[in-house]
Formats: structure tokens, C-alpha cells, sequence
């Protein structure tokens, strides 16, 4: 079966540990890593230090007790006992070729393809919250980083086996939307009696026009916190003219989402929650946790202190009596904990809101509402920066639009394309106009996307067309041109590789198979670490490598032959292998929300 090797290593490690050493040895699954150097074989056990220290014996001993204790014959080459105790394994070709040979034909799965594998283990109700963008505005550059790792590490999950909510926490709340109702008002009267009919064709203008009345009227002010008085009140009419202004807004994000192929985002903005806020206060309250200072309501928090050193409170209710951020993230996490029956929450956001997240999650540990394992996690990203290194800005310094953003990386990847052609691989055949259209789509937003996932998720990061659209490195054009490579070695040969009997044992044997085949078997291996640690850029590296391998088995000097290998069972193995390979990149990519091509 196709499975994760290091949890099956793991599985046998466990039982000849307790096998020899007693049902009570303490056993860490962290023990089996995979080798830095295939010098040294493909994966290490290192348990034998620490199992020496709790036994008190020599890690040498452990280690010879332990390699003639463990069952790997149908696993790997026999043990080696390196330096104090490390012992190391090598994997069959047998096991590889068992591993490979029993991934299913198809895809079994309407969305993912998980060629053959099982998760086991528990599943969970995971909410992401992910994007959020605050609806007063347009979505800018800020927002891609969160709407697109949010959406790979749900992928992942699900692939995985989970239950996934993708929350969109949108800021469709607070003072700013009685200035834009007020405006809304003033130019559009009739949205009150049509609210469909709206159509804003530029959000930011709006804003603009919004604040500069506001700023520039007494009168148009007294009616903007006016308005904000009706809509807490809950005023009907004034009710309709924000929520008629919130679905604008949504649908404005939403052809930015569909454009991304986001589709399962749930729009769950702060408003959601205002019914719920008084009660999350007062259990809270109940629960002693919250203290009034200088008016405001506040939860302090041991170890947060302010610069001074002071205890930093976590504010709730402020002086005027309006909620604020932190009610709402709380009354949204007793939600997701009660209602969704979430046990995993992530938030995918910047860096900036490190502190708020933090406190949130030390003030949940407190309340007690959260059982010990329910897991809550910030997912912080650092900036995505301009190509001058400095905030992402427009030439006259205003914020860039994300749609902008993505349409200029389309139109790009198209004269990239249009450049190329000519050189075309396959026989200089002149794409058509539509074809030219999605591959550019498909690359230009794949870049985007792959660029910003490749980056481990603290650092910053530049924005870099050239650098992302360009056919070396470990970019999308990379591979996605891997992938329809990989595509075209079938439609050349006359093979539909769809069609490739399932049954047909995969051989490997020659070092470029067997260098390919470890890479495919490491493919659940980096699933299970994204799903622990959500770093998205685990999978680009893998993928990076995995496509690095394919190239050496298909050269001509250092690989085999693929197309032309005889004899026929010979040529359907690594038929198959290049079919798997394919698949794998093209999963791999779909967890990073990327779609492949067929031809490049
Ligand atoms: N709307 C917020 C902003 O633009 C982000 C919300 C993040 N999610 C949350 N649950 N607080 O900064």
C-alpha cells in the first residue's frame, strides 16, 4: 500500500521498543527523520540517545537491541549502527516498487487526488480564518498573502482528511460605516428601495469621497455618527443601506475570489457576532476574568506587560460602552468552539496583529472554554513588499489594488507567452487565442500564488515578476511546465496515460527510478508536516525536488528510457512512473491552489 513511510517506520520502532524494553519505554515518533545525506540511507532512527538516558544503558546497546529486534525485511536493507547509536535504513526497491505499484489508477476523489492514501488518525473540524478584508475599502495587496496561504493550508487539511470552515472575519463594522451610509445616502438614495441595484464600480473612490464629506462638512459629520447610533440601534432603514453597501463590497471580493478559484469562503464578518457580545462579556465576567480600569472593561493576562512594564490589559468593552476588536475574536471563538464545533483554529494573519492574537489565545486558556486539546494558532506572515524592497505602493503612494495586482501578473505571463512562441516544443504549434488566454491566467495567477507560498511565511518577501514568471527556479512556470511536459511524453508517444493498465507492476531499479521513487513516497510525509506545522513552503521545495528528480529519470545521458524502453513491461513501469509523477505535481499544486495545464 501507498502509505506514509515514517509513520510505518514508526509504527515498527514503536513495537520493537516496547517489545524489548516494555510496554512503559517511552516512545517520541519524532525519533524517525529522514536522512540529511543518502550517504548515510534514506531514514535515521535516533531514539537510542534518549531511550539510553531513561534506561540508563549505553545507546550502543539499545541500538544493536533494537536492530535485531525490528521487523523491516519488507522495508529496507538491513540496519546500520552509525556513530553512538544512530541506525540507519536504506528502503528496498521492492518496497518502493510495492509502494508505487499500489496507487490507484485515478483519481478516486472529485476534488483531490490522493493517489491511494489513507489518513489515519483523527479527524478534526478545523475553522481557518482567513482574508478578511475590512468591506469599507477595496482588497489591496495586504490581503493576498492571508487569502492565499489560508486557502492552501485548507486545502491541505482537507486533503488530509479534516473538516475545514474558511472563515472570512470581514470588517463590515464600526464608526467608518456611518460615513459611508451617510454617502451612500446622499448619491445613491434609491438603494434604500432598490438595494440590488448598486453598483459602486470603485470602492477606494468611494471611500475618498466619503471622508473628504466628512472631513470637510459639520453637517454631513453630525449626520455620519448619527447614522451610527441608528445602526447599533438597530434602525431598519438605516440597516438596509449598510447591509446594501456590505454585499457590494463582498461582491467586489468575491470576483477577486472566484478569480483565485476560491470557492468555500465563508463570509462571516465581525456584525455576525454583535448579538452574541454582551454574553461572551458577562460569562467572562462570571468567570472573574474581567476587571473595569479607568471605565473600560479589561482582561489582564500574566506576562503581558506594556513598555513600561505595566500589566498590558486586553480591552473588551471600552469607556462609551462599544465593544471593540477583541469582543468580537472572542465572541467568535466561543462560536466556533460551540456552534461550529471547531477543535483547531487558525488564524491567518500578519505579523502586525501578533500581540492581539497572543493575548486572545492566553485569554481562551483561561476562560476554560477550550478543552486541552483544542489547538488555537496564529498563523503570522510577514509583508508581501514592493519590488523596490519598501511598502508595497502605487508611483503616486497610494495602496494597489489587488485586482490590479493580479490582472498586470495575467498580462504579463501572456507576453511571456507570446515571446515564446516559436520555440514551442511541440513542433512550433501555434496556440489559439482562448488557449493563449487560460494558459496566461493559469500561469500568471499560479506565479502569484506559488511566489508567495514559497516564501517561508515570517520573512518578507518582494514582489518580483520577472523573477516569478520566469521558467527557472523554483517558480510556477517551473512547474507547471514540469507537469505538461510530463503530459506531452504521453500524447508524443501515442499513450493515453489514463489508460495505462493499474495492474502493471512498477519496476525500480536503475538509481534515477530509484531517486524518483523516493521522492514520490516522500509525498504524504510532507502532508502530515504541513498539517502539524502549516508551512505551505514545505510542499513547494518538495515539488521543486520531486520535478528535479523526474528530469534526471527522463534524460537521455543519466536517466533511462521512457517511450523506446524495452521490453514492453519495462516501458508500461515507467509509463506509469511518469504518469504518477504527473499526478503528484498536479496534486501537490492543487494543495497550493494552483491548476495545471495541459500544454504550456
Ligand atoms: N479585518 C481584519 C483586518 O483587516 C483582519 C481580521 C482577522 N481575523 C480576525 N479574526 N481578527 O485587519
Amino acid at each position: 500500500m501507498f502509505s506514509n513511510t515514517m509513520q510505518l517506520l514508526g509504527d515498527r520502532f514503536r513495537h520493537a521498543v516496547r517489545s524489548s524494553f516494555g510496554e512503559e519505554c517511552p516512545f517520541d515518533e519524532q525519533w524517525i527523520k529522514p536522512c540529511n545525506d543518502p550517504k548515510f540511507g534514506d531514514y535515521q532512527f535516533n531514539g537510542a540517545l534518549p531511550l539510553a538516558k531513561s534506561l540508563k544503558k549505553k545507546p550502543r546497546d539499545i541500538a544493536e537491541t533494537l536492530a535485531a529486534a525490528v521487523d523491516l525485511a519488507d522495508i529496507s536493507e538491513p540496519l546500520e549502527i552509525a556513530g553512538p547509536g544512530f541506525l540507519n535504513l536504506r528502503l528496498t526497491n521492492a518496497f518502493l516498487s510495492t509502494a508505487l505499484t499500489s496507487i490507484p489508477a485515478e483519481q478516486n476523489d472529485a476534488e483531490y487526488d490522493r493517489l491511494g492514501l489513507q489518513f489515519d488518525g483523527e479527524t478534526e473540524t478545523v475553522v481557518v480564518d482567513m482574508s478578511s478584508p475590512n468591506l469599507a475599502k477595496e482588497m489591496h495587496v495586504g490581503h493576498l498573502r492571508s487569502t492565499v496561504i489560508g486557502e492552501s493550508v485548507a486545502r491541505i487539511l482537507e486533503f488530509a482528511g479534516h473538516t475545514v470552515e474558511r472563515v472570512n472575519h470581514v470588517g463590515d463594522w464600526g464608526t467608518q460605516f456611518g460615513m459611508l451610509i451617510t454617502h451612500l445616502r446622499d448619491v445613491n438614495p434609491q438603494v434604500i428601495n432598490d438595494p440590488d441595484s448598486l453598483a459602486i464600480s470603485d470602492l477606494e473612490a468611494f471611500y475618498v469621497e466619503a471622508k473628504k464629506a466628512f472631513d470637510s462638512s459639520k453637517e454631513f459629520a453630525d449626520r455620519a455618527r448619527q447614522a451610527v447610533v441608528q445602526l447599533q440601534g438597530g434602525d431598519e432603514e438605516t440597516l438596509a443601506v449598510w447591509r446594501a453597501f456590505c454585499n457590494e463590497s463582498l461582491r467586489h471580493c468575491h470576483a477577486i475570489y472566484d478569480r483565485l478559484d476560491i470557492t468555500k469562503l465563508i463570509d462571516r464578518g465581525e456584525s455576525f457576532y454583535n448579538e452574541q457580545l454582551a454574553a461572551t462579556v458577562q460569562e467572562l465576567t462570571d468567570a472573574g476574568m474581567v476587571e473595569t480600569s479607568d471605565g473600560a472593561e479589561c482582561i489582564f493576562l500574566d506576562d503581558f506587560k506594556n513598555r513600561d512594564g505595566d500589566p498590558l490589559p486586553m480591552i473588551v468593552r471600552k469607556s462609551d460602552g462599544g465593544f471593540n476588536y477583541s469582543a468580537t475574536d472572542l465572541a467568535a471563538v466561543r462560536h466556533r468552539l460551540r456552534e461550529v464545533g471547531a477543535t483547531r483554529l487558525i488564524y491567518v494573519v500578519g505579523i502586525p496583529q501578533q500581540q492581539h492574537f497572543a493575548m486572545l489565545i492566553a485569554a481562551i486558556h483561561k476562560s476554560g472554554w477550550a478543552t486541552s486539546s483544542v489547538r488555537l494558532e496564529h498563523l503570522a506572515f510577514g509583508s508581501m513588499l514592493g519590488p523596490d524592497g519598501r511598502p508595497f505602493k502605487t508611483r503616486e503612494g497610494g495602496t494597489v489594488k489587488l485586482k490590479n495586482l493580479l490582472e498586470e501578473a495575467v498580462q504579463a505571463a501572456r507576453a511571456a507567452i507570446d515571446k515564446r512562441q516559436g520555440g514551442d516544443e511541440e513542433g512550433g504549434r501555434a496556440l489559439s487565442e482562448s488557449q493563449k488566454r487560460s494558459i496566461s491566467e493559469a500561469v500568471g495567477l499560479g506565479a502569484v500564488k506559488y511566489a508567495d507560498l514559497s516564501h517561508s511565511l515570517t520573512t518578507d518577501y518582494r514582489f518580483d515578476m520577472n523573477k516569478m514568471l520566469s521558467f527557472e527556479g523554483n517558480t510556477a512556470p517551473y512547474m507547471l511546465y514540469a507537469y505538461a511536459r510530463i503530459r506531452s511524453i504521453g500524447r508524443k508517444a501515442g499513450i493515453d496515460f489514463d489508460k495505462l493498465p493499474s495492474d502493471a507492476p512498477i519496476e525500480i531499479e536503475h538509481d534515477a527510478e530509484i531517486a524518483l521513487a523516493k521522492m514520490i513516497t516522500r509525498f504524504p510525509e510532507v502532508i502530515n508536516q504541513i498539517v502539524r506545522d502549516l508551512r505551505p513552503n514545505v510542499l513547494t521545495e518538495y515539488l521543486y525536488e520531486l520535478s528535479k528528480a523526474f528530469s534526471r529519470f527522463y534524460d537521455r545521458r543519466h536517466g533511462v528510457r521512457v517511450t523506446d524502453a524495452e521490453p514492453e513491461s519495462t516501458r508500461t513501469s515507467r509509463l506509469r512512473l511518469c504518469q504518477i509523477t504527473a499526478r503528484t505535481i498536479k496534486s501537490g499544486l492543487y494543495l497550493l491552489g494552483i491548476d495545471t495545464i495541459e500544454q504550456m
